[in-house]
């Protein structure tokens, strides 16, 4: 019985860990989107001519896996249009996708 305690313990301990990742400070994420909303649209709305897709609703994690993929190269490498994402990925460390993406939770 006292195993099992201890099991659930660390499963809840691994669970809540999970959640402090996305603690980004959307007003700092506000200046660094500025140069996001001239193909993404100001609000995140997209813009089908810079072929931007939306970013307001989207989740706050998968906007920080994408960026991290346009970083590390698994996500845009030999795609025309993608590609012009990779610059803007490698530009932000991790603090800054988080404030980037705490900021677009707000539109
Ligand atoms: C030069 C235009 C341009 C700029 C500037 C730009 N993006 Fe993008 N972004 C794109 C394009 C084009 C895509 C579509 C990539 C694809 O087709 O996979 C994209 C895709 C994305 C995606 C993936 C969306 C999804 O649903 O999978 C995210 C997240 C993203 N951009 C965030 C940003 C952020 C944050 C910034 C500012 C740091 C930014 N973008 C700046 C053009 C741009």
């Amino acid at each position: 019985m006292k195993a099992i305690n201890i099991l659930i313990s660390a499963v809840v301990l691994i669970l809540s860990n999970t959640t402090i990742f996305a603690a980004g400070d959307a007003g700092a994420g506000a200046s660094a989107y500025s140069m996001c909303g001239a193909c993404h649209g100001l609000k995140g709305e997209g813009n089908r001519v810079m072929n931007a897709p939306k970013l307001a609703g989207q989740d706050d994690w998968y906007i920080i896996s994408s960026l991290k993929k346009f970083k590390n190269g698994t996500r845009g490498k030999g795609d025309p249009v993608a590609a012009a994402m990779i610059p803007m990925a490698t530009m932000l460390d991790d603090k800054k996708m988080e404030d980037i993406a705490a900021y677009i939770a707000t539109f």
